[in-house]
């Protein structure tokens, strides 16, 4: 039996029949025989139960800076005309560590996603986002090793197919690859996306002070998970139409939504679970986090199950008060693999 309990930021008691760390491409020679379920940082994942199979750890490092490109894309021989880097990054390293080290280099256009937890192989198949910034757009390649036929691939970018929270990588058919490295072409000089209610009012004389401002915010409405189990955004943010946005709109004056660029609007998850009265609530040792709703938290020694009808129970609220159906962010596993959010 393996442990899964430090390899899970809901800090949940679980176990798979086997683990093993792959330090190296190479450490994935050996076949895997039966299911098996990949895991960076463990900080977007739910186990329901014990796993009945084999977990590999990411945890290839390295980070490769270079080369560096003029603003036509092309290898720069003359430094002062460089605007962009290329950084060839192992998929263990973890994503905030890495963005500390660029901006101690001076290569900036990560910094809007400083403290998100977990690993830079873990970052595109999700695609995280905060504060305005999508990894997808900032990633040139993706080289993965399939598990079982140990086929070695690079995707790039648009064969990612990078949306909200989705990749090819969550797609059918694409669970068996094993992200090895993600490269990166990010900008030399400090472009600040600051879009975002927070970071709107404010002047950033450079991407550290911008990192700054980011792990304030989040550290202001956000649990560390160090301290206090949880997964980041239990739910994704739905999208209404925007037929639906008025008729809130009637009811609510102040609701946040986000126009698309298909007429569709976001809305905010945290938001309808506040409005369904479910924010800073505790059912036994399981909770969501008062400062922001989206987050369900272990208030310790939480078990899978209760976490699971604490997350069905917000969900319900909100039905019931909105008509609208959340769907977790987060990935669910079962007894014998991933689990869709109807399964549990
Ligand atoms: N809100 C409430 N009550 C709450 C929570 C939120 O009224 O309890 C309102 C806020 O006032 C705001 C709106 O809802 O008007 C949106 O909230 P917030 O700005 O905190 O961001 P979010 O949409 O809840 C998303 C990402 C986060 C990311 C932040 C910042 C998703 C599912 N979540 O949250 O990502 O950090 O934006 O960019 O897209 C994660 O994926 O794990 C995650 C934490």
């Amino acid at each position: 039996m393996f442990d899964l309990s430090a390899y899970n930021t809901f800090n949940l008691t679980v176990y798979a029949q086997s683990g093993r760390v792959i330090a190296v491409p190479e450490d994935l020679e050996q076949p895997v025989s039966g299911p098996f379920i990949i895991l960076g940082g463990g900080s977007d994942v739910l186990f329901t139960e014990d796993f009945a199979g084999t977990v590999l750890i990411n945890r290839i490092g390295g980070i490769e800076l270079g080369p560096k490109l003029d603003p036509e894309g092309h290898p720069s021989s003359d430094e002062s005309q460089a605007s962009h880097i290329m950084v060839r990054v192992g998929g263990g390293v973890l994503l905030d560590e890495l963005i500390a080290t660029l901006i101690e280099h001076g290569i900036c256009g990560l910094e809007n996603l400083s403290l998100i937890p977990g690993t830079v192989g873990a970052a595109p198949i999700q695609n995280v986002g905060a504060y305005g910034v999508e990894i997808g757009d900032l990633i040139a390649t993706v080289e993965a090793r399939d598990v079982f036929s140990g086929k070695q691939i690079t995707l790039t970018q648009e064969q990612c197919r990078f949306g909200y929270r989705s990749s090819i990588f969550k797609e059918q058919g694409w669970s068996t690859l094993f992200i090895t490295h993600v490269t990166f072409k990010l900008p030399l000089n400090f472009e600040p996306r600051v879009n975002y209610a927070g970071l709107q009012s404010c002047e950033f004389k450079n991407a550290a002070a911008l990192r700054e401002r980011v792990i304030a915010l989040r550290n202001e409405k956000l649990p560390n998970p160090k301290y206090v189990g949880n997964a980041g955004s239990f739910f994704k943010n739905p999208y209404v139409s925007a037929e639906r946005v008025a008729e809130l709109k009637a009811q609510y004056q102040e609701v946040p939504c986000y126009p698309q660029s298909n007429g569709s609007y976001k809305l905010a998850a945290g938001w309808l679970i506040d409005k369904a009265n479910c924010r800073g609530i505790k059912h036994g040792q399981v909770g969501t986090w008062g400062k922001q709703a989206l987050v369900i938290v272990n208030l310790g020694g939480a078990k899978p199950h209760e976490v699971v009808a604490l997350a069905k129970y917000v969900s319900a609220e909100v039905r019931n008060k909105f008509a609208l159906d959340l769907v977790p962010e987060v990935r669910l596993y079962g007894k014998h693999g991933e689990l869709s959010w109807d399964q549990i």
